[in-house]
């Protein structure tokens, strides 16, 4: 039996072992305002001065990455270099100084599953892996089972168990595992779920104790608790909270990925599975089995595949749409069914983006769909000049010979041109969330226009005659290189950073997933840590790959085959 110091929090064991027994009549300490999805820290009263409280922040971070071995504590000599290895992770300026700033972050609330020493990660102090750890044992059987042992008197009853069984579904949907709850009949389950009061000095929520027998976790000694101080009311952080601890009762430790569910401090709240979670959950348990669906079989007529996908929750016009070389537009919808939705021959191309949906004629005109029917909204004449239509975060615009960009008004046929910063012409525009307008200019040079455009708006951010492809993920800014390098650029510290070095022949983004499409066919995703891609799919004869906002992914094949990823 293996049993690491993640089983108790260091130095909370004695405290809740003695701890103060729940009053039902004491306040709880309510961190969300039910109007705002972020939690607002709890107001640092004791700010400068309490370094006792300082050093507990810190030391608590240390135990959550698995940098302190147990029982040790961080010489006072060590702790500007302490500080300045939890701001790197968590992208904070590197001041080795513990300001307001840090104090706020790390009395947010937070997880309290600590990660075994990890000797290797503890002693790095430069350049450290942005990525998920995986704790190593895992179950070795399915279904995996649960069972509450009691519930918080903050939210009904049925209401934790439909979270908390939706919450398991958020990592059993993407591996070969099934999860249910144990039957009353059964005499223990795998994974035990309870509440308990954890004493007032703790901002931890939950945590995870993981034990485990040789390579697998052990049935009936896995336990979920969470801290019945706070009020859990809020069930969102429920949810939240439920779905980062089940992480870890099935194997995984904290990411270093800031966006990722398994990061250890809960900066924002409700969040979707990261691409890293994903990576994370597939790298214990594998796949399904096939990975990949096929959901259109029809000739080669097809032109392109196109997904519209929100911003917040999908629209009526959400979806993946395809165009057949017919001009014929069909819907792909969720009940697995292709709905067409226009069929007119001079149809050249389709675009879509924030539940909206465009069209582009041979002659150059353009067409909103309504979402009704095959009822489609005139919204541009019919011009030589237009090139390409574009849709991009609640805009959409198109790409001129003539090397200007025009945006649609958004009413009758009237559009705003957005001038062009040289004689040089666009080959790629891309536009991210907060509609900052990106140009790919015919010389390689990468320029930039921030919302609302003016004439004079345009920065040049490269110069570089090897660019060759752009793409946008929510606020993230991603090139391809003629030499088949995938490149992010860092907005924070602005520098490019190389994230594949793989033979890339095509990249696509949508939201926080970014897709990489190799020579040999192959495609890839990546986890958020640069250089570490997860293959998704490895036949030769793919065309091209386009995905939405909540992680699935399409693909489409030389003959014209559409395929859905399973997992
Ligand atoms: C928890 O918060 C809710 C909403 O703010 C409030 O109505 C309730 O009384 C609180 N419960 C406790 C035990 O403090
Ligand atoms: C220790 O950390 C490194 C770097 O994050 C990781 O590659 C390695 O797998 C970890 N070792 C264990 C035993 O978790
Ligand atoms: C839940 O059970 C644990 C013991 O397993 C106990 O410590 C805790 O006080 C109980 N919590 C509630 C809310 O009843
Ligand atoms: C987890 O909870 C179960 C049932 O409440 C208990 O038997 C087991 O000892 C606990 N495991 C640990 C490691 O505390
Ligand atoms: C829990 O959060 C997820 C997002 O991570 C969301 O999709 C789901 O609807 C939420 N469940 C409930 C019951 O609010
Ligand atoms: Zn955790």
């Amino acid at each position: 039996m293996r049993a690491f110091g993640a089983t108790f929090l260091l130095g909370v064991t004695s405290c809740c072992l003695a701890g103060p027994v729940k009053d039902g009549t004491a306040a709880k300490t309510s961190l969300i305002p039910s109007a705002s999805p972020s939690p607002t820290p709890k107001p640092s009263a004791s700010w400068p001065g309490d370094r006792k409280k300082q050093s507990k922040n810190v030391h608590d971070f240390f135990k959550l990455y698995g940098w302190l071995k147990h029982g040790e504590t961080i010489p006072d000599a060590k702790f500007a270099s302490a500080i300045r290895k939890i701001q790197k992770v968590l992208r904070q300026p590197e001041t080795g100084v513990y300001d307001q700033n840090m104090d706020v972050i790390l009395s947010q609330p937070r997880c309290g599953t600590e990660q075994p020493y990890n000797e290797t990660d503890a002693k790095q102090d430069g350049d450290m892996h942005r990525r998920f750890v995986l704790w190593g044992p895992k179950w070795d059987h399915t279904p995996i089972t649960y069972r509450f042992i009691n519930y918080t008197a903050d939210l009904p009853a049925e209401l934790q168990r439909s979270i908390v069984s939706a919450a398991f579904a958020q990592w059993s949907q993407y591996v070969p595992v099934s999860i249910s709850q144990a039957p009353p009949s059964a005499p223990r389950a795998d994974i035990h779920i309870k509440f308990r009061s954890m004493g007032p000095s703790e901002n931890a929520y939950a945590f995870t104790n993981m034990i485990a027998d040789g390579l697998s976790l052990s049935s009936g000694l896995i336990n979920i608790t969470f801290n019945d101080d706070y009020n859990w009311s809020d069930d969102r952080l429920f949810n939240f909270t439920a779905t980062h601890e089940i992480g870890h009762s099935l194997g995984l430790s904290h990411s270093k990925v800031e966006e990722a569910i398994m990061f250890a401090v809960y900066l924002g709240m409700i969040r979707q599975p990261h691409p890293d979670d994903q990576a994370a959950i597939h790298g214990v348990y594998g796949w399904k089995n096939p990975r990949w669906n096929r959901i259109d079989v029809s000739a080669a007529t097809k032109k392109n595949i196109i997904q519209v996908s929100s911003t917040s929750s999908p629209g009526i016009i959400d979806g993946l749409y395809q165009l057949r070389s017919t001009g014929q537009v069909l819907w792909y919808s969720p009940s697995g069914t292709w709905t067409s939705v226009d069929n007119n021959k001079d149809t050249v191309q389709i675009a879509g983006s924030g539940g909206n949906l465009y069209q582009r004629h041979t002659d150059g005109s353009t067409y909103k769909y309504t979402g009704t029917g095959q009822n489609w909204q005139y919204i541009g004449a019919p011009s030589s000049n237009v090139l390409e239509v574009i849709a991009a975060a609640d805009q959409v615009y198109v790409r001129r010979k003539d090397g200007w960009i025009a945006r649609w008004s958004g009413s009758g046929t009237s559009w705003t041109t957005v001038a062009q910063p040289s004689a040089q012409l666009s080959q790629q525009i891309a536009v991210t969330d907060s509609k900052t307008l990106w140009s790919l200019l015919t010389n390689g040079d990468l320029v930039r226009s921030l919302w609302p455009y003016t004439s004079d708006g345009w920065q040049v951010v490269d110069q570089n005659a090897a660019n060759k492809q752009i793409a946008v993920g929510g606020e993230e800014f991603y090139k391809l290189q003629s030499d088949g390098t995938v490149v992010w650029l860092n907005m924070d510290e602005y520098f490019w950073n190389i994230i594949e070095d793989a033979g890339s022949v095509g990249i696509y983004a949508n939201g926080l997933y970014l897709y990489s499409r190799h020579g040999d066919g192959s495609i890839w995703r990546y986890t958020g840590t640069p250089n570490v891609w997860e293959q998704l799919d490895s036949r030769a004869d793919s065309l091209y790959v386009v995905g939405d906002r909540i992680g699935n992914v399409y693909e489409m094949l030389t003959s014209g085959d559409i395929y859905k990823l399973v997992s």
